[in-house]
């Protein structure tokens, strides 16, 4: 018995490594590549909400290190982050190729706001904190048309 479990556990392992490689295998890079530019958003972001909320303290070059990373990422073009067709095994909506304009549009509008955050992030506590809604609320606005929530 006591054998028979351990083939049984040897084999389960065994077949979950494969299932991880599988799907390791068919993701397409463009999905890795924005998925990680979202992740860099978030870090950034972040820093400034963290600051913004008083649950950092604000440091005004930390701040602006935050602001201008920030504003970097978001004049990096997405042209060819949303290749049709990877929208399966994802939270992107299919909705993105049918409305692209309007989504590159949301991606304008963060680009937009973080040249008022790259402004404003250094100059005090209370202009980061002004900025923060606007930056904030291109996240949202285009998470809610186009990426699947999470349940
Ligand atoms: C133009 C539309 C758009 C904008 C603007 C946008 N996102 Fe996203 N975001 C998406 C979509 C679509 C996905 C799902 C991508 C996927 O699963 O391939 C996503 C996924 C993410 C993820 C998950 C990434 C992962 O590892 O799977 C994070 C984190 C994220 N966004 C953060 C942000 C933050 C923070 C902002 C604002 C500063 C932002 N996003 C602005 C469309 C957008």
């Amino acid at each position: 018995m006591k054998t028979l479990s351990l083939i049984a556990s040897g084999a389960a392992v065994l077949f979950s490594t494969m299932a991880f490689a599988d799907s390791h295998a068919d993701v397409d890079p463009a999905v890795t590549a924005r998925q990680a530019h979202m992740q860099l958003y978030a870090h950034n972001l972040g820093i400034l909400g963290g600051m913004a909320q008083g649950k950092i303290d604000y440091n005004p070059e930390m701040a602006q290190t935050a602001a201008d990373n920030f504003l970097a990422l978001a004049n990096i073009s997405q042209a060819t982050y949303w290749p049709e067709g990877t929208a399966e095994g994802t939270k992107a909506k299919p909705e993105i190729w049918d409305n692209m304009d309007d989504f590159m549009s949301k991606a304008d509008d963060l680009a937009f706001e973080a040249e008022a955050m790259a402004d404003a992030a250094g100059t005090d506590l209370a202009s980061l904190q002004g900025a923060m809604q606007g930056l904030g609320g291109t996240c949202s606005a285009c998470h809610r048309e186009y990426r699947i929530r999470d349940n």
